[in-house]
């Protein structure tokens, strides 16, 4: 006893010994304030300018001389981007650097399932970790203001409180990892046309009540330590140096302490770098695709043209240490932190996770009944195709050969394996005939960004001839399977650029609707980050939206096919029927216009706060094709009387409302109850509804659970642009509970007093 005394005594004291001998900025018993103080304290001005630009296409220096290492930043949202050369977009030719590819970000908002963002963030974290990169560019919360969006399947669709509580629990899980997120792309950057000259106008309200939420929400509660900027410009100022975005809202009013990262290319002007809130540079001389200058990184705006500005004395290092101190702090909540987890990559427990999130977040859309065959007497809903009473299905569609991994822009990656929804189709129904013909071409693209696809997509046949094929092995299928949509190539939902129309491309329509007249009973798989317009909609009975969703695509699509899963993805935007029910459309105020030089476009946001549903709930007549927050199931629900727990309330007080949610069919799912505030009168002009809690329960046959959803006055208010403040004016306020925003079936009364 007395030795083991004696053993830990001298242990105690040789680390104390060992810290006393240790520099602050080293010692882990310190606070990480004081730690970066000593570190600032130790730098020279060469060393302190070194760190806030980037080294290499995706990496910036650490502090060698004290020891702080590189800094590794990576793409992006879905997995972890294979490794480029240094200073190229060209692929370093790893072979270690495969990924799990996970759902696109519309996938994980459509589970509305925060608890899946939770394992979405931990598992990319850990993929992250493995590969030695310490931050993550991403999650993107932009919101979904035009179905032509090129990178809306990035982001997390329209509503500002689904992307809230969506982006929350994702930055939480990548960070518990010490892996930063680098929440992207702050702000207004709702299109991809002409994204560097862009120039927002907005009201304060639209920019605080619909744009802003979800960054908040990250950097509040989340507690992200990296933001990204924007390419675009707002009240003519980019958004990588934007004093309102970065030095007032984001720093001074939401007191973010992170580090604000210039998206690649967006970087302009070394004064407003330095006075307007940028803290690391990266990505100059290109825009994130294509190459400028190459090795120029002493060029950059934060490099030598800094260092020779503060030595003139025309800046003293106050901005300069201030940004430095940021970059310390991410360092030490990322490559120096000690007692990180370790990361693994390819892990079972990480394609489960992908798999999971797909299940959930693929979308019902519709499903009809229909009779099997003309002799049988009642029509059943055509989804789930029961395996064992299916003898010959026919798979008509690229989108059903195509990996939807590689493409896309920044986002694509080099997976380790994609399952392709034929390839899952074919070993879900191994027990029936699977044919597959192609139908139409679309993008026979080889590779991307130095990844070759692993199918070849070459054609030589015409469209009629691919058109007659798809027409006669219909007539013989039980039921046709058509996987279709848009890709990630150029024009379509691809980074660069957004779609040209809101068609479905290529000669889609035509084989969909010459199918049609051989055997009705087709199902439609679209696969895509938007909606389209769906001309035939009538004549199909069933419609899923299956999104791009990675590694495990083609086992999720038939999983929920088949009826192994039973769907419960929601929409996270509204489908409108054709474009000009869209506000953006409706008002043309897309893409811009022009100033005169060529060298802005203008784009006002006109619709305001009149974003998706925001929109269509003013449309008197007209509907939208799916409504935002749609989703049907394999079973049924009762959504009951909801009740609260008070009729009055304070503008301290919380106010619960409890729902009845039962599943009255004979199979166990999910069902998302909805509960959206109208303000029955308001000083201001105000969307007819918010969504403001919602909550996905999941339910066996004939169960019945109550839930409860709170909310407080920050559900019950509007940015007062006036005061520059949230304000809850006292009134009348209605929840109104329902499982879509055009299907709501309880509300209650209240009062703010
Ligand atoms: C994109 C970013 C991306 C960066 C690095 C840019 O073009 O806008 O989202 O993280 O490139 O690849």
């Amino acid at each position: 006893m007395k030795k083991l005394t004696i053993a830990l005594l001298s242990l105690t004291v040789a680390a104390s010994m060992q810290a006393q001998n240790l520099p602050v900025y080293l010692d882990e018993s310190k606070p990480i304030e004081q730690r970066i103080n000593d570190a600032l304290g130790r730098m020279t001005l060469d060393e302190k300018i070194a760190v806030i630009h980037a080294q290499s296409k995706f990496s910036s220096p650490g502090v060698k001389r004290l020891g702080f290492p590189d800094l590794w930043t990576d793409d992006g949202p879905h997995g972890v981007r294979p490794d480029v050369l240094w200073d190229e977009w060209e692929q370093a030719g790893q072979t270690n650097d495969s990924c799990v590819a996970f759902p696109a970000l519309t996938c994980l908002a459509a589970t509305w399932n925060p608890d899946l963002a939770c394992l979405y963030g931990k598992s990319l974290g850990e993929e992250a970790l493995y590969r030695n990169k310490s931050v993550m560019l991403g999650p993107g919360v932009n919101i979904y203001r035009t179905p032509l969006g090129g990178r809306n399947f990035e982001y997390m669709g329209e509503d500002p409180l689904l992307a809230s509580r969506m982006v929350v629990p994702y930055v939480q899980g990548l960070q518990s990892m010490g892996v930063a997120a680098c929440v992207k792309h702050y702000a207004l950057n709702n299109d991809e046309e002409y994204r560097h000259q862009v120039n927002v106008i907005i009201s304060d309200r639209a920019l605080h009540e619909i744009y802003l939420p979800a960054f908040k929400a990250a950097v509040q509660e989340g507690g992200a330590w990296a933001i990204m900027g924007a390419y675009n410009l707002y009240k003519d100022q980019h958004n990588c140096h934007n004093d309102i975005m970065l030095n007032k809202i984001l720093k001074q009013d939401w007191g973010f302490d992170g580090v604000v990262i210039s998206d690649w290319g967006g970087c302009h002007d070394t004064d407003e770098a330095i006075k307007n809130g940028l803290d690391l540079e990266f990505g100059s001389w290109t825009d994130g695709l294509t190459m400028g200058k190459t090795n120029a990184y002493d060029l950059y705006y934060l490099a030598d043209a800094y260092k020779k500005a503060i030595r003139e004395g025309r800046y003293t290092t106050k901005e300069l240490d201030d940004k430095v101190r940021r970059v310390l702090r991410l360092f030490y909540r990322t490559t120096m932190k000690k007692d990180k987890p370790f990361g693994f990559l390819c892990s079972e427990s990480h394609y489960d996770a992908a798999l999971k999130i797909a299940q959930e977040g693929i979308v019902l859309l519709k499903n009809d009944k229909v009779k099997r065959s003309k002799s049988d007497k009642e029509a059943v809903a055509i989804l789930p195709i029961d395996p064992s009473k299916t003898q010959r299905i026919l798979v008509v569609g690229e989108n059903a050969i195509k990996m939807m991994t590689v493409g896309g822009g920044s986002s694509s990656l080099k997976v380790q394996k994609e399952i392709l929804p034929l390839d899952g189709i074919r070993a879900r129904f191994s027990g029936a005939q699977v044919d597959y013909v192609r139908g139409y071409v679309g993008d026979t693209i080889q590779s991307y960004n130095g990844v070759t696809v692993g199918r070849s997509l070459y054609e030589t046949r015409s469209q009629a001839e691919l058109t007659a094929e798809a027409v006669e092995k219909a007539r013989e299928a039980d039921i046709v399977i058509f996987v279709g949509g848009l890709n990630k190539s150029n024009y379509q939902d691809c980074e660069g650029h957004d779609r040209k129309t809101y068609d479905l491309p290529y000669a889609q329509n035509e084989v969909i609707e010459a199918l049609l007249k051989v055997n009705p009973r087709l199902v439609y798989v679209n696969i895509s980050g938007n909606g389209a317009v769906l001309p035939w909609i009538a004549k199909v009975p069933a419609v899923v939206q299956a999104w791009f969703i990675g590694s495990e695509a083609g086992e999720a699509i038939a999983s929920v096919l088949a009826g192994d899963v039973n769907p419960s993805g929601k929409l996270p935007f509204t489908w409108y029927a054709t474009l000009d029910q869209c506000g953006a459309h409706a008002l043309n105020t897309y893409p811009g216009t022009w100033r005169k030089d060529h060298k802005i476009i203008d784009e006002e946001y006109k619709e305001g706060l009149f974003v998706g549903y925001r929109w269509t709930d003013r449309l008197k007549k007209q509907k939208p094709l799916f409504p935002f927050g749609h989703g049907l199931s394999y079973t049924t629900f009762k959504i009951g009387k909801a009740t609260s727990d008070k009729t009055s309330m304070t503008a301290d007080d919380k106010i619960t409302f409890t729902i009845p949610v039962t599943n009255t069919g004979s199979l166990a799912g999910a069902e998302t109850v909805q509960l959206y505030i109208h303000d029955k009168k308001s000083s201001v002009e105000r969307p007819y509804k918010e969504l403001k809690a919602f909550r996905k329960v999941f339910l066996q046959p004939g169960e019945t659970q109550e839930i409860s959803l709170t909310i407080d006055k920050t559900a019950l208010s509007f940015y007062d642009d006036t005061k520059s403040e949230w304000t809850a004016e006292p009134g009348d306020f209605e929840a109104l509970i329902g499982n879509s925003a055009h299907n709501l079936v309880s509300s209650c009364s209240f009062t703010l007093r």
